[in-house]
Formats: C-alpha cells, sequence, structure tokens
C-alpha cells in the first residue's frame, strides 16, 4: 500500500532539466565537447561535480579537481540564471493540482533532488508549502543512483520504503528508488526508462488508478545488473 509520494524536481515538476542541459551545453561548447541531448541523459539526477567529471569523459579531457570545480562553478551560475528568470506558471501543467489532491487523499508528499539549487527553485514556484518533507543535494553525500536521498526522505516522512513511490525523469533516479526499496513512476520516454514499474510522458497525467496498478507491479530488485 502506498502511503506517501516522492517526487524529484528538475524534469518532473518543472522543466529545469532542459535549463541544465543549455547550462552543461554552453560549457561543452566552450571547452569543444560534443555533447547532445542523448548524452545529457547520463547526466540527469546525479550531482554537479558528478554530471561535469562526465562531461569531461564524453570529450577525453582530464583537469585537475581545482579546475573541474571553477567550471562547474560557471556552468552554476548559467543555470541560476535562467531560473532566476523563470515564472511560476513554468511549473508543468497539472502538477500543482495534483499534489493538492494527493494530500487530500491523505498521501504523504516530498521532494527529493540532487541539485543544491531545489529549494531556490520551488520558493520561485510558490510550492514549497505543499511538500511535507523537502531533502536536496545539499543534505546528502552521495548522489543518485544511491538511494541515500530517498531513504532520508522516508526517514523524515516516517514512512517504511517499501510503502513509498518514487516519481523520477532520470536512469539514475530509477536505480536509486529501487536501491532504496521503492516503486519508481518514470516521467519520459519507456525505452529510457524501462526499469521503471510504469511510465507516463507527463507528471499531470498521473491518476489514481495508476497507484494501484504501479502497487501491483514489482520490479524491484530484478532488473538492476
Ligand atoms: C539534478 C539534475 O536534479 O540536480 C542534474 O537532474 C543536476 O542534472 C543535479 O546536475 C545537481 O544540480 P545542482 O543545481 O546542484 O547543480
Ligand atoms: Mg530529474
Amino acid at each position: 500500500m502506498i502511503k506517501a509520494i516522492i517526487f524529484d524536481l528538475d524534469g518532473v515538476i518543472v522543466d529545469t532539466a532542459r535549463y541544465h542541459f543549455l547550462a552543461w551545453k554552453r560549457l561543452a561548447d566552450e571547452l569543444g565537447i560534443p555533447f547532445t541531448e542523448t548524452d545529457n541523459e547520463r547526466l540527469k539526477g546525479v550531482s554537479r561535480m558528478r554530471s561535469m567529471e562526465i562531461l569531461l569523459e564524453i570529450g577525453g579531457i582530464t583537469m585537475s579537481e581545482t579546475e573541474k570545480e571553477k567550471l562547474a562553478n560557471r556552468k552554476n551560475t548559467w543555470f541560476v540564471d535562467y531560473v532566476e528568470r523563470m515564472l511560476p506558471e513554468e511549473i508543468y501543467p497539472g502538477v500543482k493540482p495534483l499534489l493538492e489532491k494527493l494530500r487530500q487523499r491523505g498521501i504523504q508528499v516530498a521532494l527529493a533532488s540532487s541539485s543544491k539549487n531545489a529549494k531556490t527553485v520551488i520558493q520561485l514556484l510558490h510550492i514549497q508549502e505543499l511538500f511535507e518533507v523537502v531533502v536536496d543535494g545539499t543534505m546528502i553525500v552521495h548522489s543518485k543512483p544511491d538511494p541515500e536521498i530517498f531513504l532520508l526522505a522516508a526517514m523524515r516522512l516516517g514512512i517504511p520504503p517499501k510503502e513509498c513511490l518514487v516519481v523520477e525523469d532520470a536512469e539514475a533516479g530509477v536505480e536509486a528508488a529501487h536501491a532504496a526499496g521503492m516503486r519508481c513512476l518514470g516521467i519520459g520516454s519507456p525505452e529510457q526508462l524501462f526499469k521503471a514499474e510504469k511510465v507516463i510522458s507527463k507528471t499531470g497525467d498521473f491518476t489514481m488508478e495508476m497507484l494501484h496498478e504501479i502497487e501491483e507491479k514489482d520490479k524491484i530488485g530484478k532488473l538492476e545488473d
């Protein structure tokens, strides 16, 4: 029985995944690294520094930790510029009513994002009060695909992991959910997120019927390498 839903932020609640891509693409262009939206799938859900490392791996470039941190900070400055110009209307359609409906039905709602900018984003969207628990990249040591962030969210909600559902747009996020012992609803393409119990294209399309469907399915521990 699912008692809590833990939402990722970027690409699930709001299209900030696009802003992350644009900022990484700008850095990749400066470094002469060919970087496509397909490559970007590997960066989704993982920490800023891990994303930096993946980008350099793609380009076959090595550099010092100090240099990596400098470049990752530059990318973050561009990302924050995009976010600061974002309007509350940019929240995905249907998401706010969905969060309200879940709470009315007695389902607990949390946000778990690897981003250190998560609190700024939800404040700009005026949705911070819709989440009972918010955990972000500043509170964890290991980012997705490690389960740490989802386990922390479940602990703060006071709900056992097997009674939590994660909503994710990143492969690393689906893996993290399963590693935490939680079912996962994927947002995006079924090909990309085939490990999730169910995949829909938009968060706003979620219905209470799907919750029952997902409760019947269990791919946890059956698909991971
Ligand atoms: C995740 C995004 O939510 O946060 C990643 O999917 C991003 O693309 C990560 O790299 C870290 O974000 P930030 O804002 O701390 O650089
Ligand atoms: Mg995401």
